[in-house]
């Protein structure tokens, strides 16, 4: 098997949440494998200077402000990119929040606002371009997973729910959606250092504790999740459908 199959020449790839973050890493992957990459977010400014970030990179990119949590707003988004940018190949439901507190103190708006992020809007983003790739038969989806798709911590029971749901929302589309030629896989990401674990980095006991848990001994470097992206985007991955690769450094291989 040559690197071609693992070419993204010609294919439109949507990374949600990608102004910073994972995201913006695995859209720099994706284009750097070749593909037109859509960022997404809702802060403007943000996501002009992710965009200009990998224009200056050379890469090809474009930027498209919306709310993935609002179904109109995300039906409107969808149907421009495809009229600008072309048709979407690769989907990445990345975008996702966290918010932590003991469960028995949790207010439902923000059980509300955890699983709307990480669970509803994969859903809403992923039917509304799933229809074009039904039509076109063909089509890769990744869902951003996490250890919490498999396992619990204390204070992030809405993440933990919506990550568990998110693994068998991945299963459910795979299901459905395989017999049109559409590979649906997730990416659980371990430990990585970027805004929405900035609390646990700068805890030097969480921090002694991930690196003693971790097989690895070690945090991720988000460069190391492009490469199962890459798999999962491209070719290569044409009969791989329902996985979710775990990316972690061995921690959820051991107790
Ligand atoms: N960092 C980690 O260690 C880790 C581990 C496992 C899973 N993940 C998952 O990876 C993904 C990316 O996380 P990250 O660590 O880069 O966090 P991050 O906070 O740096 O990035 C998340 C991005 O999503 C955007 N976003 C949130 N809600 C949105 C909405 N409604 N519409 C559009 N954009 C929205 C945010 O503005 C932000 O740019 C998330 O799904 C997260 O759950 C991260």
């Amino acid at each position: 098997m040559g690197t071609e199959w693992f070419d993204l020449t010609g294919r439109v790839a949507l990374v949600t949440g990608s102004s910073q973050g994972l995201g913006f890493t695995l859209a720099r992957g994706l284009a750097e494998a070749g593909a037109t990459v859509v960022l997404n977010g809702r802060d403007a400014e943000r996501l002009a200077g992710a965009v200009e970030r990998l224009r200056d990179a050379g890469l090809d990119a474009r930027g498209y402000v919306f709310d993935v949590t609002r179904r109109e707003d995300v039906a409107a988004a969808i149907a421009r990119i495809e009229r600008e940018a072309g048709p979407i190949d690769v989907l990445v439901n990345n975008a996702g929040i966290q918010r932590r507190a003991p469960l028995e103190q949790v207010e439902g708006a923000v059980w509300r606002e955890v699983l709307d992020t990480n669970l509803t809007a994969p859903f809403l983003v992923g039917q509304h371009v799933a229809r074009g790739m039904i039509a076109r038969r063909a089509g890769k989806i990744i869902n951003i997973c996490s250890l919490m798709s498999e396992v619990g911590r204390p204070t992030i029971a809405p993440y933990t729910a919506a990550k568990g749901g998110l693994k068998m929302l991945t299963k459910a589309m795979a299901t459905e959606w395989a017999r049109h030629n559409i590979q649906v896989n997730g990416i659980g990401p371990g430990y990585f250092k970027t805004e929405m674990n900035r609390a646990l980095f700068e805890d030097e006991q969480f921090d002694a504790w991930i690196r003693e848990r971790t097989p690895a001994r070690r945090w991720g470097a988000p460069e190391e999740l492009i490469g199962p992206a890459v798999f999962l985007a491209s070719d290569a991955s044409s009969f791989v459908s329902g996985q979710i690769i775990y990316v972690d450094g061995g921690i959820l291989a051991t107790l």
